[in-house]
């Protein structure tokens, strides 16, 4: 029995999964959902999903699904979700799950009153380089870890329309690329942090543009750095008594190396296709054995990553218009 997919969202992100879906042994995709009849129809066509909608709680009552991948703007997350959620269909949700701690709990709170498995698509968080850094880090290979330096930027050019500019899609770097060095450092430290202090650039249309955080957890201390009007270094690295770890491309990592002494090590790990293949498969294997949450990306820390980013969102003066309403 094949696996169903279906999308709620046809845009940018969802080319990239449907790449990796196709060569996913057992895996297809049934059905995609959009706002505007004409544009989802195109796409149901151009890539040969053989049903259409022009809503996903439309999608959703016609079954046949056997899970979503929610791929919408940030604050079109939380319905698409709920909605899947309440017809008991499995869920992955484009990260941040939604813009805010309170939305994202409300979500949690649906998925685990209905028994439905719901999950953040933290895709990084399923690269199998990590298998090799953890080993590393768990051999003592570099000592006692003490600080991770990790950021994620890219210089966009302003275009207020863009959901990365507008704050009515909660733009800006936080949401959009921050969050991935804020998963990293809580997998690495297998905790939230103690204290976070903030500071950067809110740009005329009202969103992060540029932020740099300094954090410190109970196993030791983290620097971030994210923008979308700034080119920065995506190399994270983890520094400890005896050593170091990097982690080039981190967000999308396909080796690590260990650098202790005179000591160079790299393990490599090629995409299959482009890293999403992971958390696709790792949603199947749950959604198969009856699991209600993916022990690798719990809901529990996406509410804890919402909270994180409500924080330094505070430290900045960021809100959004939606959540003044
Ligand atoms: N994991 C990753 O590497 C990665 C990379 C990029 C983005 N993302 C995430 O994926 C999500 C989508 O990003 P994207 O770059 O793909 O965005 P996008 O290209 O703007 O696509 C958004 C899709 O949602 C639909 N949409 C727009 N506004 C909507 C609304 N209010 N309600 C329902 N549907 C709406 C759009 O179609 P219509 O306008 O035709 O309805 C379009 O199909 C974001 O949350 C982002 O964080 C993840």
């Amino acid at each position: 029995m094949t696996f169903r997919w279906a999308l709620a969202g046809h845009g940018h992100i969802s080319s990239t999964f449907r790449d990796a879906l196709a060569a996913v042994p057992g895996a297809e995709l049934v059905a995609v959902a959009g706002r505007d009849t004409n544009r989802v129809k195109a796409y149901a066509e151009a890539h040969a999903i053989p049903k259409h909608y022009v809503s996903t709680a439309d999608m959703l009552d016609a079954g046949g699904i056997d899970a979503v991948y929610v791929c919408t703007p940030h604050p079109a997350h939380l319905d698409a979700a709920l909605a899947s959620v309440g017809t008991k269909i499995p869920v992955l949700v484009e990260k941040p799950m939604t813009p805010a701690a309170g939305t994202t709990g409300q979500l949690v709170d649906a998925a685990r009153g209905a028994g439905v498995f719901a999950m953040e698509a933290m895709w990084t968080r399923f690269l199998p380089a990590y298998l090799s850094v953890r080993e590393w880090i768990d051999q003592g290979r570099i000592g006692d870890v003490q600080l991770l330096t990790a950021s994620f930027g890219f210089r966009a050019e302003l275009d207020a329309e863009h959901r990365l500019f507008s704050p009515a899609l909660a733009g800006g770097g936080l949401l959009d690329v921050g969050v991935y060095p804020l998963a990293l450092a809580q997998w690495l430290y297998a905790s939230a942090p103690e204290t976070v202090v903030a500071t950067g650039v809110v740009g005329e249309t009202g969103v992060d543009e540029h932020v740099v955080v300094s954090a410190r957890y109970p196993g030791g201390l983290a620097q971030f750095g994210c923008a979308v009007r700034a080119n920065l270094d995506t190399c994270a690295v983890v520094r400890g008594t005896e050593g170091h770890i990097e982690i080039p491309a981190f967000w999308s990592a396909q080796s690590a190396t260990l650098h202790r002494g005179d000591t160079i090590e790299t393990s490599s790990h090629p995409h299959r296709v482009n890293g999403f293949e992971h958390q696709i498969e790792e949603v199947m294997a749950c959604v198969r054995e009856g699991k209600a949450e993916s022990d690798k990306m719990p809901l529990g820390q996406s509410l804890e990553l919402a909270e994180v980013c409500d924080q330094i969102r505070n430290q900045l003066g960021v809100t959004y218009p939606f959540e003044t309403q």
